[in-house]
């Protein structure tokens, strides 16, 4: 790919692994409990989801876990590299990954904010993105460390 190609998104390869984590770490989204290597491993068996990239001149600069379980779309790891924030990437692939869902018969997204993230959230609304009435509940069944 030559200088001064516009933004493009591929599939997740091996070879873009250590620039994905980079940029999860560089977005805040990593945490001591989620190990991003196994996290990206599990992904790589996921049959139902795509994992795309977002490239500019051949460096990673963005990336989503996208995935229909038959029931509802999950998004997680939305990253945008902070030198390329607020030109309308996120939205590009947060719309690949609603093209993805659709393409499935998927009905309805759901996703996560974390709390302290929260300023994140206008610009999930708009997007048509809102907050429901419903306590996410979780448990963890393989602890990463
Ligand atoms: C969230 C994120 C992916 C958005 O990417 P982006 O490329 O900056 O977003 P866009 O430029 O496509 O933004 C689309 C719209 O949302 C607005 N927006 C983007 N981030 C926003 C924020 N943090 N707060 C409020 N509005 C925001 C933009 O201004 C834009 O509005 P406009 O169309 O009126 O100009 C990026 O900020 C990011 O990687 N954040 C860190 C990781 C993160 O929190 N991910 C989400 C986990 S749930």
């Amino acid at each position: 790919m030559g200088n001064g190609e516009g933004p493009r998104i591929v599939p997740f390869e091996e070879r873009f692994r250590g620039e994905v984590i980079a940029l999860w770490e560089k977005c805040g989204l990593t945490r001591p409990w989620n190990d991003p290597d196994k996290d990206i491993d599990r992904k790589l068996t996921d049959r139902n989801g795509a994992f795309p990239v977002l490239l500019l001149n051949g460096k990673v600069i963005g990336s989503v876990m996208v995935s229909y379980d038959g029931h509802r779309g999950s998004i997680y790891y939305l990253s945008i590299d902070p030198a390329h924030q607020t030109g309308g990437l996120g939205q590009m692939l947060m719309a690949h990954c609603e093209d993805f869902l659709l393409g499935l018969g998927c009905p309805k997204v759901n996703l996560f904010v974390r709390r302290g993230n929260e300023g994140v959230k206008r610009f999930y609304e708009q997007l048509g993105y809102a907050e429901e009435a419903a306590v996410p509940l979780g448990k963890r069944l393989i602890p990463d460390n």
